[in-house]
């Protein structure tokens, strides 16, 4: 793959745009920007652009669709399916001093923030006001708003209250001439043309830099608890999922984690958990509008999950006993990490299959001798799988079994990520999910949108 590199003439222009020292090109000021979570991916670009405002950014993207230099917008580097990787060189374009929360308008339940606010700074600057924004990716205390919007992040909330796409009313954002645009604002109905909003949300950079959002808000609950269940075995967890939904509860988080990755997530955090020799085990949380509405729902689920075998029911109220018991669910992603390079998948399958996922995700690892970690929303039917690179390369057997479980995801009626992206790392696995139709128009709509094809190149469309 060819990597662009900049001239000395167009170092000078980017600079006098963003500012002088808002444009990197030393290798020990890129390094940070050469690599997200994705694995052990690393791709320097040539450097790193940091505007400020969307003028900024209006005049950098017209510069660079002139020159055809790539552009890969980066929000918080913490996507796991390389999107914010500079794959073909050009600049990496760092929202990172976009990060003004504009307005928090309490009388509409809207806030406008830039794609620089750090999802959990937006989240407690509105609990700060009474009110509540859900979505909640495991990285929000460094993940970005336009990163979340890119990506069209998840996190446990979405069990209840969905991913992020469900709560933008509207985007800022700049296209790959320069020309900027408001797809949306304020109201809660807005059908003025096309869907452009739904477009760009999930487009992971490739068609339009985001540079601000209006994010639909609620009310904060009142009151949350939270309902632990250690299980017998990971198919027993996954059916109990599926049971407390029959039943009609719905958790605003429902995760499900299985004994490998509670073993190394507890190890490295250095805390016990009760029942170790579980081989799963079911978080749920509940909020409402008061306590007796929160007790009567983590009871019934209490109830439910001990008739669906659950070895125990543990349940916390307050905040610190909540926070102790989602630790080890946290730390997963980070404590695999330090194993070694391994590769995740994040399949999603209707809700009823995730029983047969686990079992097929199961059965395909074990045939080719590999022990995954499987953690997850399981209200989603989102699992991640993580899988050991041994020797920290991955053979061909090992990409082999890779291909089978995303095949029986798909299999299952379900999709090769729920909410990581495709970026660089499943570009040519899509067509196993979408059929070539599909396949054309998303080529079509990137050639309108990008006719110099310099928006986050070599990522998403195959
Ligand atoms: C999570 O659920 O923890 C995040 O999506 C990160 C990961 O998949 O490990
Ligand atoms: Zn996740």
């Amino acid at each position: 793959m060819t990597r662009r590199g900049l001239s000395g003439e167009e170092l000078s222009f980017l600079r006098e745009i963003a500012g002088g020292a808002h444009v990197a090109t030393a290798a020990d000021d890129v390094a940070a920007y050469a690599k997200d979570w994705t694995r052990d991916l690393v791709h320097a670009p040539a450097a790193v652009v940091k505007p400020r405002t969307t003028k900024e950014v209006s005049r950098i993207l017209a510069f660079c669709d002139a020159k055809r230099i790539p552009v890969t917008p980066q929000g918080g580097r913490t996507g796991m399916s390389g999107g914010a990787l500079a794959v073909q060189g050009g600049i990496a374009l760092s929202l990172e001093r976009m990060n003004a929360i504009r307005e928090i308008d309490a009388a509409n339940f809207v806030a406008v923030a830039e794609a620089g606010v750090v999802t959990q700074a937006l989240q407690e600057a509105v609990e700060g006001r009474g009110l509540f924004y859900p979505p909640d990716p495991s990285s929000r205390g460094s993940c970005l708003i336009g990163g979340n919007v890119a990506e069209n992040a998840g996190g446990p909330h979405a069990a209840k209250y969905g991913v992020t796409g469900r709560w933008v009313l509207g985007l800022e954002a700049v296209f790959a001439d320069g020309q900027v645009t408001a797809t949306g604002g304020k109201t809660r109905k807005d059908v003025a043309g096309y869907d452009l909003t739904s477009l760009l949300v999930g487009s992971e950079g490739t068609l339009a830099v985001v540079t601000a959002a209006w994010l639909r808000l609620i009310a904060k609950p009142a009151a949350w608890a939270t309902v632990l269940a250690p299980f017998p075995s990971l198919s027993a967890a996954a059916a109990a999922v599926g049971e407390v939904h029959r039943l009609g509860l719905v958790p605003s988080a429902c995760e499900i984690v299985d004994r490998p990755s509670v073993e190394v997530s507890s190890r490295k955090k250095g805390v016990g958990v009760p029942f170790p020799e579980a081989e799963a085990r079911i978080l749920l949380d509940f909020d409402g509008g008061s306590d007796g509405e929160v007790e009567r729902d983590v009871t019934r689920a209490g109830e439910i999950l001990l008739d669906c075998g659950a070895l125990d029911v543990a349940l916390a109220t307050d905040e610190a006993k909540r926070r102790l018991l989602w630790e080890v669910r946290r730390g997963i992603a980070e404590a695999i990490h330090d194993l070694g390079v391994s590769v995740e998948l994040d399949l999603a399958v209707p809700r009823s299959e995730l029983v047969s996922l686990v079992e097929g995700v199961r059965r395909i690892s074990a045939a080719a001798g590999l022990h995954p970690f499987c953690y997850g929303h399981a209200a989603d039917g989102n699992l991640h799988v993580r899988l050991l690179c041994e020797g920290g390369a991955a053979t061909a057997a090992f990409d082999e079994a890779v291909r089978a479980i995303y095949a029986e995801a798909v299999r299952l009626g379900g999709t090769i990520t729920g909410e990581h992206g495709v970026g660089v790392i499943l570009r040519d696995l899509l067509p196993l999910r979408r059929d070539e139709a599909f396949l054309r128009a998303m080529r079509a709509i990137k050639s309108v949108l990008d006719p110099n094809g310099i928006l986050n190149p070599g990522k998403l469309v195959p």
